[in-house]
This record gives structure tokens, C-alpha cells and sequence, in this order.
């Protein structure tokens, strides 16, 4: 019998996805990593860093390293987990991709559009949808659980960017995946929610540092600052923790009040 609760985090090796599971483990959940293998781009180590600070609070972490956009792995990933710890209570889609290069819509190529959409919205689509069965399957065998879903999509989800046109649509279109896992899984007591962050302090954001630099001082962000990973992993842990439980479908924004439209 397994009693301590699990959460399963894509692109856990930094950032976000690293401040979630964190996160997760301060309120006491057991924690599946997955992130890519090896990253180029990445400043810290990974999966291994997560690792260490996870077992530091005293929960159980597994790595379980792998691309989302093959769907073959997705049976693999979730075996993983089940040999380890039984069940998934909660998944974290997190992981994403922006484009290798912001090229205006004008020039965007099909290959770029194929990476982003394909990580960002086929692999996390079929994912939860892998992960989706086995919470529906687990709920009818024990009707007391409350798995959750909790999708990491963004402000560019309703935010136009013409230099990265093809990862507005993924987190659109990740948006309305939400919407519709959360009015599909409903009746089987699987919430499901999405957290909308808006600029957060990581690597995916380095390379345009001076450029949002310039943007939050300008008053782009209402409350005037960067957002840190950590805001957005308080906001997944409660929804995590069942603060939200008379609630699914929502949209969570992270963003410092940019979701306003101020004239
Ligand atoms: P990051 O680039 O620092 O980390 C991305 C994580 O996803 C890494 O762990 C990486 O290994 C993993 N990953 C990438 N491709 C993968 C794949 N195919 N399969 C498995 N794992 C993969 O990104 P950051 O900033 O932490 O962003 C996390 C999520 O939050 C992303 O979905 C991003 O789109 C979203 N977001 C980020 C914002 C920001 O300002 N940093 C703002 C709004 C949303």
C-alpha cells in the first residue's frame, strides 16, 4: 500500500518544473522528474540537482529522464512511476519549448513549427491523456483519491508575440486542452487546471533578459517585477494540495497583474 502521494513533473531539471517539485516535496509529495536527457543550453545539472534537493526534504525522487514529443516513451514514463511509488496523484505538464530561433511569423518554418507544437502540444497532449487513463482507472478502484492535471501553458496564450508565433499557438492551443481534459475528467473527480505564468527569471528567458529588462521597467508588468519560479510553484502547490477542490477549468495567471488591460 503506498500512502505517501505522487507527483509526476515534466521538465523538472530547472526552473519552473524544478521550483514545482520543490515545491511538491515541501508539502510531502514523492516526486517523478522527466526532463530531456541533456541539455546544451542547461547552466545547472539537471535532474541531478533536482534530485539532490528533493531528497533533502526528506521525500523519494525519481529521475525519469525522456523526451515528451516521442510518444513511445509515454507508457515507459508511466510504468516507471507505477513500479515506484504505486500511482500518479497529480501531474505536472511543465515542460516546454520556445523556438531555437525567434523569427518573425512572416518566416516561421514548418521544422520550427513541428519542434515547438510537438513537444509543447502533441507530447503533452497524448502524455496527460497516457496519464489520464490511469488516474480514471485508479479513481474507480479508489473512489477517496483526488488526482489533479495541472497544465503550465502562458500568458502567450492570449498574448500576441509575432517573433514566436508557432509558441503562442502551442500555449493556446494547451489552454483549451485544459479546458476540455478538465470538462472531460470532471465526472470521474479529476480536477484539472491551468497556471498561466507570465515572465519568469530562467533559462528559457536568459537570452532576452535586457529586453524584458526594459519592458517591466517601462510598466509592462503591473506590479514591476520578473516573476521567480517559486510564484509559480506556490500557486501549483496549492492546487495541488486540494485548496481548490470546488474548482476545475480555471485559469490561474502568474503574471504580475499583466493579465489587466489597463488603458
Ligand atoms: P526552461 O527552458 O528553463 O526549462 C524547460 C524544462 O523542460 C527543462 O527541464 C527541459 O529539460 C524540459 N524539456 C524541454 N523539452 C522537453 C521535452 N521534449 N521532453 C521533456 N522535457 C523537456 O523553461 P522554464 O522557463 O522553466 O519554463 C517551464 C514552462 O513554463 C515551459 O512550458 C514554458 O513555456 C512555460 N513558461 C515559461 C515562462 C518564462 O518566462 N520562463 C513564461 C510562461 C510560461
Amino acid at each position: 500500500m503506498y500512502t505517501t502521494p505522487c507527483a509526476f513533473v515534466t521538465g523538472a531539471s530547472r526552473g519552473i518544473g524544478r521550483a514545482i517539485a520543490i515545491g511538491l516535496a515541501r508539502e510531502g509529495f514523492n516526486i517523478v522528474g522527466n526532463a530531456t536527457g541533456y541539455d546544451v543550453n542547461d547552466r545547472s545539472r539537471g535532474l541531478a540537482e533536482t534530485q539532490e534537493r528533493i531528497e533533502e526534504l526528506g521525500v523519494a525522487f525519481l529521475p525519469a529522464a525522456g523526451d515528451i514529443a516521442d510518444l513511445r516513451t509515454h507508457q515507459g514514463l508511466l510504468e516507471k512511476t507505477c513500479d515506484r511509488f504505486g500511482h500518479v496523484d497529480v501531474l505536472v505538464n511543465n515542460a516546454g519549448v520556445g523556438p531555437r530561433q525567434r523569427l518573425d511569423f512572416l518566416d516561421v518554418t514548418p521544422e520550427s513549427f513541428d519542434h515547438v507544437l510537438g513537444v509543447n502540444l502533441r507530447g503533452t497532449f497524448f502524455l496527460t491523456q497516457r496519464f489520464a487513463r490511469h488516474m480514471v482507472e485508479r479513481k474507480a478502484r479508489e473512489p477517496a483519491e483526488r488526482p489533479k492535471i495541472v497544465f503550465i501553458t502562458s500568458i502567450s496564450a492570449d498574448t500576441s508575440s509575432p517573433t514566436r508565433s508557432e509558441y503562442c499557438l502551442s500555449k493556446a492551443g494547451l489552454s483549451q486542452l485544459a479546458r476540455v481534459c478538465a470538462d472531460r475528467l470532471a465526472g470521474h473527480g479529476i480536477n484539472v487546471y491551468e497556471v498561466r505564468p507570465g515572465i519568469i527569471v530562467t533559462d528559457m528567458t536568459a537570452p532576452v533578459k535586457e529586453k524584458y529588462d526594459a519592458l517591466i521597467a517601462g510598466g509592462a508588468v503591473p506590479q514591476g517585477r520578473w516573476g521567480k519560479p517559486e510564484d509559480v510553484a506556490r500557486v501549483v502547490t496549492a492546487l495541488a494540495r486540494g485548496d481548490f477542490d470546488y474548482s476545475t477549468g480555471g485559469v490561474f495567471e502568474v503574471s504580475g497583474g499583466m493579465n489587466i488591460r489597463s488603458l
